[in-house]
């Protein structure tokens, strides 16, 4: 099995040369001016390997063959799969921007490949296999350890993380859309104490960012939230914006409570009396479940603000739920 790995490792390192060296060739042509639409400087491409897969059906494979490898262990790389006849082989990913996607020793253990014109799926990544999980893996965590901050920005995407690492923003990683779960707690908790919650400002990324304070938080991290303004990404907006005005909303970054409060603030009317009511009763079964007693008063105070509620009562509600709970 281990020299299989290895074998695997070698596989991905060539196919990401492989790409890599298309992009820059005449068939690179498209998705080289897909970047620069991107905005994405040629250093900051190279820096993270992007590449090309070519149209054709057998490019890497064909490659790779040459190369010495034996079909079986292309397979197993998930870069090559069987055809829907089952009468041969070609490469999982054709006409696409290719980002590696490294473990957090940089090393290439799979890809996600970006369609440049319209189609589907958008993102199309290698499979699970014995090099690439991705419930473990964090886009990012590769460059992001070697700045030692405490502190980590977490984010949707590919383009995300590479727009904020060219913004200068370098202690950031993505988890690819996917939920991110226990294992990824687990991994960032050896870089990171402080995480900064960054997802994208439509419904999803609030409800991603919603199902993953929880997971945070059981895991010890000090956890703020920010949005980007208007439903984009954070590619999006420091493309529009520039840098500054990103760390501009950066260090207004809120204490969860604040996000989780607001998020919910948005479904009532608070003109309406059982709507503030409802709100308030809602926020003081959020406000409970913080530990710090101080914490709890301070955000109380903000739910008090919104609603008219007077403290006290907000207080009492909250000291009957931490009651129950202990
Ligand atoms: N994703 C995926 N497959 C898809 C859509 C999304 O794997 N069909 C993952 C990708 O890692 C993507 C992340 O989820 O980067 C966030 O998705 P989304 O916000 O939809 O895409 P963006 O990253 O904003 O993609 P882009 O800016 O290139 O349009
Ligand atoms: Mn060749
Ligand atoms: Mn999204
Ligand atoms: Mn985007
Ligand atoms: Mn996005």
């Amino acid at each position: 099995v281990e020299q299989l790995k290895e074998r695997l490792f070698e596989i991905h390192s060539i196919a990401g040369r492989f790409y890599y060296d298309v992009l820059q060739s005449e068939e690179g042509a498209d998705a080289r001016s897909y970047i620069e639409g991107r905005k994405l400087q040629a250093a900051v491409s190279r820096k993270f390997g992007l590449g090309y897969a070519p149209e054709r059906r057998n490019a890497l494979m064909e490659h790779l063959k040459e190369k010495g490898y034996a079909i079986n262990d292309m397979l197993q790389s998930g870069l090559v799969i069987e055809n829907k006849d089952k009468n041969g082989y070609h490469d999982r990913f054709r006409g696409r921007l290719m980002f590696p996607i490294f473990d957090f020793q940089g090393r290439v253990v799979g890809f996600g490949g970006r369609i440049i014109g319209k189609g589907e799926p958008k993102y199309l990544n290698s499979p699970e296999t014995i090099l690439f999980s991705k419930s473990r893996n964090l886009y990012g965590l590769n460059f992001a350890k070697a700045e030692r901050k405490k502190e980590l920005i977490l984010v949707e995407g590919y383009m995300d993380m590479i727009s904020l690492y060219q913004g200068g923003f370098r202690n950031v990683v993505a988890s690819l859309g996917t939920a991110f779960n226990q294992e990824h707690a687990r991994t960032l908790k050896k870089f990171a104490e402080d995480i900064i919650l960054l997802y994208d400002s439509d419904e999803a990324g609030t409800n991603a960012a919603l199902r993953a304070i929880p997971v945070l938080c059981t895991n010890g991290f000090r956890v703020r939230v920010m949005q980007v303004p208007n439903g984009k990404d954070p590619d999006e907006f420091i493309k529009q914006n520039g840098a500054l005005e990103f760390s501009k909303l950066l260090v207004n970054a809120v204490h969860y409570i604040s996000f989780e409060i607001a998020c919910i603030q948005k479904k009532y009317n608070l003109d309406n009396p059982e709507h503030r009511v409802r709100f308030a009763t809602e926020a003081a079964d959020i406000l409970s479940k913080l530990d710090n007693a101080i914490e709890r008063n301070v955000y109380a105070g903000e739910v008090c603000r919104m609603t008219g509620v007077e403290e006290a009562a907000i207080r009492s509600e909250i000291d009957k739920r931490v009651q129950k709970e202990e």
